[in-house]
């Protein structure tokens, strides 16, 4: 891993399907600098929560891991890895999210900024101690592209995975559920699933549950989960 931080790489376009349809939101300088203000400490309200249990779970590594943060965003966990002492990748598909990752910084720790798609995220097998997969989860339609990006991360993630997802076992999900019916509005938490279909994935894929964390258990959706990669020979 040679990139510095100072610029940004495009990886090789693989000939392969992506998943590149999911990001579509956040294509433009627009909607990244839009993505900032809507993360900032003060505007969102789970950012404290977060920073704590993300935070909490990347110390199951000493410091001095490799953290892959994919996909990065705006990049809200480069100033926690560093605070861990870790050393850090900011991948994502969109270019313009990369540059604000950059330019906000802290960036003396970044190994290197990444444009990739997380259907083929160039890194080898346990390239990485630790990959971080925040707030992408619940906007994947099906069980084909959670299996496909799951199984990447299990593949380059060397001993962690940390992870956010909807839980669908949940007053949200069904108040919203019956108002679709009866309104005929567009389905909008179709990438909510149910945490028993998630572990029963991650255990093909060799992931084992550290800590699942529901934020408000049997009434918000949001989840958080940490799971520990199998051993690889050598
Ligand atoms: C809701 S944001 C979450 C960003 C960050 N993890 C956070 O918690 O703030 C979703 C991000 O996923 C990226 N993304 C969507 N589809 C992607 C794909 N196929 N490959 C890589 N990144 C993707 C978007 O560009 C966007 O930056």
């Amino acid at each position: 891993m040679n990139q510095t931080s100072d610029q940004t790489t495009e990886a090789r376009p693989d000939q392969r399907p992506g998943l590149g349809r999911y990001a579509k939101d956040w294509m433009s300088d627009e909607q990244a600098a839009r993505y900032v203000v809507s993360r900032r400490p003060d505007r969102y309200k789970h950012y404290d929560m977060e920073q704590k249990l993300v935070g909490k779970w990347l110390t199951l590594c000493a410091p001095g891991a490799t953290v892959l943060d994919f996909p990065c965003g705006t990049g809200r966990f480069s100033d926690l890895t560093r605070q861990c002492g870790h050393r850090l990748i900011r991948a994502d598909r969109s270019p313009a999210m990369l540059v604000q990752a950059r330019n906000h910084g802290p960036n003396e720790h970044v190994l290197g900024n990444l444009c990739c798609d997380l259907a083929h995220p160039p890194f080898p097998d346990g390239g990485v101690d630790i990959m971080i997969l925040w707030r992408i989860f619940h906007h994947l339609r099906s069980w084909d592209d959670r299996r496909v990006v799951l199984h990447q991360a299990a593949r380059v993630a060397g001993k962690y995975l940390i992870m956010s997802f909807y839980d669908r076992a949940c007053l949200t999900w069904w108040t919203q559920t019956i108002a679709q019916k009866c309104f005929r509005t567009r389905p909008k938490l179709g990438g909510a699933i149910r945490t028993s279909d998630l572990l029963d994935l991650t255990s093909d894929l060799g992931l084992s549950p550290v800590e699942i964390h529901h934020y408000r258990r049997f009434i918000s959706l949001n989840s958080a989960a940490c799971f520990r990669t199998s051993p690889r020979d050598g």
